[in-house]
């Protein structure tokens, strides 16, 4: 399960110059194409709200075999989000568009990765494609 967070639904419309051109949608096509010979099926959730966030993470985190996640902005605020990474079973790859870590401080902390198998950042969309590859 690839899991979006805030503002995410934007992507191909919002400040392209940092998260590209492609919307999500299309991307997800490219991405079902490229896993089409393995066995593993892909799924993709996108909401704005942290508290459906939580719900998807508890409905899916006890049978799924592994969500890839971009919280977009909770990562630097969710402490509720942490909570239900570290209580979940499945385990989580956060992914990040752009590299936080270029840009404002309050954006190199994540609340999200101690409690992550993985953090994939900076590689644009391809990084939600390396945290499925990971899983395959
Ligand atoms: C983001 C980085 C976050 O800091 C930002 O709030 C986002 C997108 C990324 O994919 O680069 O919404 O998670």
């Amino acid at each position: 399960m690839i899991i979006n967070g805030p503002n995410l639904n934007l992507l191909g419309r919002r400040q392209p110059e940092i998260y590209g051109e492609d919307t999500f949608e299309d991307f997800m096509l490219h991405l079902k194409g490229k896993f089409v010979d393995s066995d593993i099926e892909l799924e993709y959730f996108q909401s704005n709200h942290e508290g459906e966030l939580l719900d998807k993470l508890h409905e899916i985190g006890y049978d799924y075999d592994g969500i890839v996640l971009n919280a977009g902005a909770y990562t630097h605020t969710s402490v509720a989000l942490a909570d239900a990474i570290a209580a979940i079973e499945t385990p989580v790859i956060e992914v990040h568009i752009s590299n936080v870590h270029k840009r404002e401080a309050f954006r190199h902390h994540s609340y999200l990765s101690p409690h992550c198998e993985g953090v994939i950042v900076g590689f644009g969309l391809r990084g939600y494609e390396l945290a499925v590859q990971y899983f395959v």
